[in-house]
């Protein structure tokens, strides 16, 4: 049996860029429609950290964007679409402790690089695509555990 989850379940968030007032406002509230709907706590984990990683790439490199869920009863999906520079080199990227973010950004406390290989860690299916000059897209699907 996997978790109680009886039928589908779409939103979305928007997201602009460079408005840190509302950072981690998308990813808090995914993570409460998703404890709501009675996801387990890890799974709820996982999908809030890479959401939140999402969402914070999304207002610190792009010009805006949107990120869409779709909570179904064997996972959750989760793709994050932006307007901005692109990736030139997803492999790069990719790397531990690659990051491009400004000092102002890391003053933050953000910019450790860690953001895109978090995504990946706590997703099941991570893809990422992006066009330069056009934007980047990045897809992570959770499965949802056995209960
Ligand atoms: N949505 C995006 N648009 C443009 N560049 C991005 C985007 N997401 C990530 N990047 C690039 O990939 C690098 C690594 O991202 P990430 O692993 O999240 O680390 P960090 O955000 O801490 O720099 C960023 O520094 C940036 O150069
Ligand atoms: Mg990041």
């Amino acid at each position: 049996m996997k978790a109680k989850i009886d039928r589908t379940y779409e939103g979305s968030f928007h997201i602009v860029g460079g408005d840190f007032s509302r950072a981690g406002e998308a990813s808090t509230e995914l993570k409460s429609i998703l404890l709501n709907v009675g996801i387990d706590e890890d799974t709820v984990r996982r999908v809030a950290i890479a959401t939140f990683e999402a969402e914070m790439n999304i207002m610190i490199y792009a010009t805006a964007g949107i990120l869409r869920y779709t909570i179904s009863p064997d996972e959750i999906r989760v793709v994050a679409e932006d307007m901005g520079p692109g990736i030139e080199d997803i492999e790069l990227a990719m790397q531990e402790g690659y990051s491009t973010a400004p000092d102002w950004v890391r003053e933050m406390g953000w910019g450790a690089g860690m953001g895109l290989p978090n995504m990946k860690k706590n997703s099941d299916v991570f893809r990422i695509e992006s066009v330069v000059g056009e934007g980047t897209t990045v897809e992570m699907t959770i499965r949802l555990k056995d209960c």
